[in-house]
């Protein structure tokens, strides 16, 4: 667990689809720190993008560069810093998230959906959106749970009003 005051200020955890990426830069203008996003990093450090790294290489070296990147980030401090949607899978990243500012992005599976068919291509996402979504947050859901130190609705909401939130609570 981190040391007090150390590392990200707040860490912002949930399925694709949740908002992560547009609450975490609302969030960081508004507390005047730099936005950090894992996803950014690893496409970085290879020098592509996900999904190419998911059709060249597979899931378990993903896996990897995703976890690397969030050792790194987590040594970042006071940044803003969102993470993978799958990131929680990963135990060490789960023993590593104690003690940090975790807040998990709730969403239904309808909304995500939503959201992700107006978004990037996701290489787990694939098919079926609704029915990999139920998947995933039916398997996740537990780790977002254990990770979480503030949990908030993002359904009918609008970032700014879910930005406030966070800011409130935390
Ligand atoms: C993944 C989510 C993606 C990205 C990768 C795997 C997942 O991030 O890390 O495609 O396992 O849910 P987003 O949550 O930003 O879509």
């Amino acid at each position: 667990s981190a040391a007090p005051g150390s590392g990200p200020v707040v860490v912002l955890v949930g399925p694709p689809g949740s908002g992560k990426s547009t609450i975490a830069q609302l969030l960081a203008g508004k507390l005047g720190r730099a936005h950090r996003d894992t996803d950014t990093d690893v496409e970085t450090q290879a020098g592509k993008a996900i999904s190419d790294i998911f059709v060249d290489s597979g899931e378990p070296a993903f896996r990897a560069l995703e976890r690397a990147a969030i050792v790194a980030a987590l040594q970042d401090d006071g940044v803003v810093l969102s993470l993978g949607g799958g990131a929680i899978l990963d135990p060490d990243t789960r023993a590593d998230l104690a003690g940090h500012n975790v807040v998990f992005l709730n969403v239904t599976v309808g909304e995500a959906a939503k959201r992700v068919g107006l978004g990037v291509a996701r290489p787990l996402l694939l098919g079926n959106v609704r029915t990999q979504l139920r998947n995933l947050l039916e398997a996740r859901r537990p780790y977002y749970e254990e990770v979480a130190k503030l949990t908030v609705d993002t359904d009918n909401r609008t970032p700014a009003e879910i930005a406030d939130q966070i800011l409130e609570q935390l």
